[in-house]
This record gives C-alpha cells, sequence and structure tokens, in this order.
C-alpha cells in the first residue's frame, strides 16, 4: 500500500525563527503518520534546528538539495553524508529551479540520486515539463528520458526507496495547479515508465506526487487521482495554518 505523502517545500523563503515557530505550531496537529505521511523541506542551515526542535513528532524531514560526494574539497557544497548523519529522512533531487538556475543536467541528477541512496536517505527525484513541451506533444518524451536518465544503474531493491515528483515548471509557483487529468496523466506515464525499467510490481510500490501550485483547496480531488500518491507544495507551505489544512485533507473531507 502507498501510504499518501504530502510535503511543504519552503524554497529559500522562511528566516530561521519562522522556521522554528512554524514547526512548533504544527508538530500536535499532524495526521498519523501511518495514514498521512508530512514533510518539510527546508535549507539545510536550518535543518540541525528543525530535526532537534521537532522531535517526537512524526514530521519528516527534507533537505532541498545536496552534492553528488560525500566529501572532499568542494567549497560551499553540502554533503549527503552530513545530512545523513543530521537524521535527514528525504533529499529533493532535479527540483526544476535547480535545473533552470543551476544547470544540473539529468547525469548530475543521476549522480545525486546514488549519493541520497548510498547515504541511507531517500530521493524527491522531481521531473520538469515546460509549456512549450506540453503543447508540442513531447511531453511523454520529456517526462520519459527524465526518469529514465535519473535512475540509471539504479537497482530495484533501490528504486522502492525512491518518490517521484510530477512537477510540470508552468505550474510551479503561479497559482495555476494542472488540471487534475493532466496531473494524472503526468503521473501515470511515470508509473508506466517505472514499470518498463523495472516491473509492474515495483512501479506499484513507487510513490509519485504531484507539484505545481497545490493548496488545500485543491489538494482533495488531486489525491483522488489513481496515480498521484502525494503532493509537493511550496507557496502554499510557508504559512503553517495553510499546511495543517493541506496536510489533513483526509480529515477535512469528512466536514
Ligand atoms: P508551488 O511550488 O506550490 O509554489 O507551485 C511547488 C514546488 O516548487 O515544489
Amino acid at each position: 500500500m502507498r501510504i499518501p505523502f504530502i510535503a511543504g517545500n519552503w524554497k529559500m523563503n522562511l528566516s530561521l525563527e519562522d522556521a522554528l515557530d512554524f514547526i512548533d505550531s504544527i508538530k500536535k496537529d499532524l495526521p498519523d503518520s501511518n495514514v498521512t505521511e508530512t514533510a518539510i523541506a527546508a535549507s539545510p542551515l536550518f535543518l540541525q534546528s528543525i530535526i532537534d526542535h521537532k522531535k517526537d513528532s512524526q514530521l519528516k524531514i527534507i533537505a532541498e538539495n545536496c552534492f553528488y560526494k560525500d566529501d572532499g574539497a568542494y567549497t560551499g557544497e553540502v554533503s549527503p553524508k552530513v545530512l545523513s548523519e543530521i537524521g535527514t529522512d528525504y533529499v529533493i533531487i532535479g527540483h526544476s529551479e535547480r535545473r533552470k538556475y543551476f544547470n544540473e543536467t539529468n547525469d548530475i541528477i543521476n549522480k545525486k540520486v546514488h549519493a541520497v541512496l548510498r547515504n541511507n536517505m531517500n530521493p524527491i527525484i522531481c521531473c520538469d515539463e515546460t509549456m512549450g513541451r506540453l503543447q508540442s506533444e513531447n511531453k511523454i518524451h520529456w517526462v520519459v528520458n527524465q526518469v529514465n536518465a535519473s535512475l540509471k544503474g539504479v537497482s530495484a531493491e533501490d528504486a522502492k526507496n525512491i518518490i517521484i515528483a510530477y512537477e510540470p515548471s508552468w505550474a510551479i509557483g503561479t497559482g495555476t495547479s494542472a488540471s487534475n487529468d493532466d496531473a494524472q496523466e503526468g503521473c501515470y506515464l511515470i508509473r508506466q515508465t517505472l514499470a518498463d525499467i523495472y516491473s509492474d510490481e515495483i512501479a506499484d510500490e513507487i510513490r509519485i506526487l504531484y507539484g505545481g501550485s497545490v493548496n488545500y483547496k485543491n489538494v482533495t480531488s488531486l489525491m483522488e487521482q489513481r496515480d498521484i500518491d502525494g503532493v509537493l507544495a511550496g507557496k502554499s507551505s510557508i504559512d503553517s495554518n495553510d499546511f495543517i489544512k493541506l496536510v489533513n485533507y483526509k480529515k477535512n473531507q469528512n466536514k
């Protein structure tokens, strides 16, 4: 069974003080992790403090990025080994903002996926898609290509520990989410690609998220889609009240 995964991605938005206040205000209202797994992606500057602060809560911690080497002379980079040492659970790899502003290629992303797995954490691999490609019918090729490239050399056993996020860049931060059908189609394509690489059984076990202008109002209908197992929310994860409503979408459904 794939447990729903609802994650916030703060990006470079909060101060350390805001971040700790946020954790304090949400930790008692999180759903049980057997029902919905919840997580926050934060700057490496905050991770240790957040991990100390969230003690005894079921919140999982995500790093927004890391380097592909464990140690060495790489000034300014974030070591996956140290992320693991401090208790990080997941690492976002290949977010469209990393691809766009920091020139991350499929090859770099693949190396980072291996680095995260090697250090016993779980990668959340983001697949992007531009508006141009959506319209030019190259969507299938584009997404399939990114999934294939990011998983090169990843064993079936390790693949069970990954999460993939379908995040069309035209929906990120724009306030316009993909339609339920488009989001489902993207996630379905990813699952088919995983089945081609591994097997139907493995593809069935891997969680696939949708990201791009998700909020507490549209999360329920997105989560009803067959191949959407969770969401990655940017803007609507900055306010703790919004985030609490988002992660408790199942409760709100019954109101
Ligand atoms: P958004 O960001 O929710 O602000 O669109 C999503 C993301 O970048 O993961």
